[in-house]
């Protein structure tokens, strides 16, 4: 940093959905960021992997390379922002920029998620700053809320809506009937998704950001593989359809809670009745109700993905950081116990289950018996009359149950003949 002027040189690792807009708030909010804190970022040099690919913004002064090395071996440049994602380039760039006394950014969860550790300690070894507010929901400052704000909490629960692209496929599906391919590809257009969405849709996106809140939250090494997890594959118009018709919306969560000394980690989809607070964060809006000791419930909401909303936390973070290194603070690193996992076995919940099955005397029987042979007591039960056809859909919602009990009976019945399809089963959430 230029202490006189206060000038902090900045190294960009992407120009793409997030790093464009980042790059537009540098060049178009320059004067405001430099009266808000009394630092000038200039963004002295790009790095893209095409270097032929039209840009939406024009770079002025700024260098634009392909080689990352020109960032990492300029002594000017303070901060390297990485914004190319994957776990692989962007560990070397960000290992090798710390290693060099710069301090980092990035937006990157699923490096965090699965290699963050090994950058943490790095970054204490060296007194360097890794700033990674943008890595979780979009534009809410939730990471610089665990670390700071709810600081004098014990934290006993986190349920989150952590993904924008599958809220926006679920509200889409829910609200408009729209097809799950057709609003996936608008989630991509809009620059929601991931490079590879299937990171969205089958639940792993959300598992990264969740080890990363649990890490801040609950002070533990968090096994990312570990996380139990569960897409949106298997959710069919039909179930946000039947959901809907019994006062129910469908979502994607994220949730963390303590159980004794242990943590109940996992995502999937669930029901959540219409009056949850959760239940109306819908499109790319997420949400994350935090539970502490002292301050009790919080809601933190906005936009989880995008362009803008991520690089406003990118751009919260470098200045985050610039302060940080004007006054010569440390970075606060401690290796953190690894945290304990709390079983599946013992996990309880109630559970939607649509059954596909023959339409003939007996059936309803033959189903409750087998669930009541496992332990699982039945809420209501719905069938949907279709006269002509040789099999109907049978809706039941259940009091709590043991999951594994739960999917034990599962296998049995989907075993029986008179089963037509694999029963669908989607947990229920909030009471
Ligand atoms: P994009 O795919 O839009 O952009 C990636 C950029 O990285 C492109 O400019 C690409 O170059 C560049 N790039 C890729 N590989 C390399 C490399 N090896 N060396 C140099 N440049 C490279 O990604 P996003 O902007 O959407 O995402 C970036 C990061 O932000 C990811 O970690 C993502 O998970 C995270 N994130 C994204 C959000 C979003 O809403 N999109 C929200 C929150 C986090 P080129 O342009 O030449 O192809
Ligand atoms: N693909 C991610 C999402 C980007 O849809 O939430 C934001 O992290």
């Amino acid at each position: 940093m230029n202490t006189k002027r206060n000038i902090i040189n900045v190294g960009l690792v992407g120009l793409g959905t997030v790093g464009t807009g980042v790059a537009r708030i540098l060049k178009s909010k320059a004067a405001s960021l430099t009266n808000r804190t009394g630092f000038e970022f200039r963004l002295k040099t790009v790095c893209v992997k095409h270097s032929g690919k039209k840009r939406a913004l024009e770079l002025g002064k700024t260098k634009i390379t392909t080689d990352p090395r020109v960032i990492l071996n300029d002594p000017e440049i303070d901060q390297v922002v990485e914004l190319i994602g994957g776990t692989t380039d962007a560990y070397k760039i960000l290992h090798a920029a710390l290693s060099k006394g710069k301090d980092v950014i990035s937006a990157n969860k699923a490096l965090f998620a699965e290699r963050g550790e090994e950058l943490f300690r790095l970054a204490g070894r060296v007194s360097r700053h890794i700033g990674l507010e943008a890595s979780v929901g979009g534009g809410i400052p939730i990471v610089k809320a665990l670390s700071e704000g709810l600081a004098a909490n014990r934290v006993s629960a986190i349920i989150g809506i952590l993904n924008g692209t599958c809220n926006y496929i679920l509200t889409e599906m829910t609200e408009k009937n729209r097809t799950y391919a057709e609003v996936l590809k608008e989630a991509q257009a809009k620059g929601y998704a991931e490079s590879n969405p299937s990171l969205d849709v089958n639940g792993t996106d959300t598992a990264h950001k969740l080890a990363i809140l649990a890490r801040l939250a609950f002070q533990r090494k968090i096994d990312f593989k570990k996380i139990r997890k569960e897409g949106l594959v298997g959710i069919s118009p039909e179930d946000i359809f039947h959901a809907k018709e019994m006062g129910y919306t469908v979502k994607l969560l994220a949730i963390a809670k303590t159980e004794g000394d242990a943590l109940d980690l996992r995502v999937h989809p669930a029901l959540l009745e219409r009056g949850h607070l959760l239940a109306n964060v819908n499109g790319v809006f997420n949400a994350a109700l935090v539970r502490g000791d002292e301050a009790g419930d919080i809601l933190f909401y906005g936009r989880g993905a995008g362009e803008r909303p991520t690089a406003s936390a990118v751009v919260s973070d470098m200045i985050d950081l610039a302060r940080l290194r004007r006054v010569g603070v440390q970075p606060h690193h401690r290796d953190f116990k690894p945290a304990i996992l709390h079983p599946a076995s013992q996990t309880y919940s109630r559970f939607y289950l649509r059954f596909r099955v023959e339409d003939k005397s007996g059936t309803l029987g033959r189903l409750t018996v087998m669930l009541g042979k496992h332990g699982v007591s039945i809420s209501s039960v719905h069938q949907v009359a279709a006269p002509h056809a040789s099999s109907v859909p049978v809706i039941m919602l259940t009091h709590r149950a043991n999951e594994k009990k739960l999917f034990e009976a599962i296998r049995a019945i989907d075993r029986l003949p008179i089963v037509r399809q694999k029963t669908v089963v989607l947990r229920v959430e909030g009471e």
